[in-house]
């Protein structure tokens, strides 16, 4: 492959209830930072454009990939499972596919009562398929978060979705992006601005790094896997 054709999606997903918001704005930052290097494509979703339900626990998701384990061998990463692996027929279908087309995610969500919001957790439980079948394996991912105070919870939701995109099998290729919403992320609104998180110098500055982050790391993981498959040493994922 000509080097000059590689190229990466990179996927952002906003986990909030409120559209056009703080984590919008700063996953935006990131996307564009993405774009800059050029070779990189953006998608932003957000989930409350979509039907999310609960999961149910059913597990049969996960009994269709050992099925699938058995006749393929146990060793075989990823599990080539066809399409969609989730009883629930709702929105996570379109997102599975998004998740799937993509070199690399970016997750932003805000701080609620000291972690993230409940709807986030839901999104990432009906990702469970990916745990077992690898699917999401070469691709990378990061965090970043938005808190009214600059010690309140901003650490634990980072690690919270950082355990979470590890689990998916994702690459974590940043310690993510922290930021506040307030003057100073000492609380006080900033009345101002409708996006009070584009005052934050240090949020928005590490949000461009995690952006270039991420589109770097997708790029090399691609580049590398070419050059593995081009070499004739076997195919790696
Ligand atoms: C239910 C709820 C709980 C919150 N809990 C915290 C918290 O524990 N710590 C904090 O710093 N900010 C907290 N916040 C503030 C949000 O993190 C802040 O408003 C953020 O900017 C929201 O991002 P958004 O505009 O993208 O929705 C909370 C907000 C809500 C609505």
């Amino acid at each position: 492959m000509n080097p000059d054709d590689l190229k990466v999606k990179i996927l952002g997903i906003v986990g909030t209830p409120i559209k056009d918001g703080n984590c919008q704005y700063l996953l935006k930052e990131a996307l564009d930072a993405a774009e800059g290097l050029g070779r990189v494509e953006t998608e932003l979703v957000h989930i409350k454009d979509y039907n999310i339900e609960y999961c149910i626990g059913c597990d049969k998701c996960l009994r269709r990939v050992h099925k699938l384990q058995k006749e393929v061998g146990f060793h075989v990463i990823p599990v080539p499972v066809k399409d969609y692996n989730c009883t629930i027929k709702d929105d996570m279908e379109i997102i599975h596919k998004k998740i799937l087309g993509a070199d690399g995610i970016i997750l932003a969500a805000p701080v609620y009562i000291g972690t993230i919001p409940g709807q986030v957790k839901t999104f990432i439980d009906r990702c469970r398929t990916f745990v077992h079948d690898y699917r999401l394996n070469g691709k990378v991912a990061a965090p970043m978060t938005v808190a009214f105070f600059r010690n309140a919870g901003s650490d634990t939701a980072l690690q919270a979705m950082t355990l979470s995109l590890l689990a998916l099998g994702l690459t974590i290729v940043s310690i993510g992006a922290p930021s506040v919403s307030t003057r100073e992320g000492l609380g006080v609104p900033i009345r101002e601005t409708r996006f009070a998180v584009k005052e934050d110098l240090l949020g928005m500055t590490a949000a461009r790094v995690v952006g270039s982050q991420v589109a770097q790391s997708a790029l090399q993981m691609k580049a590398g896997r070419l050059a593995l498959d081009a070499s004739g040493t076997g195919k790696v994922g």
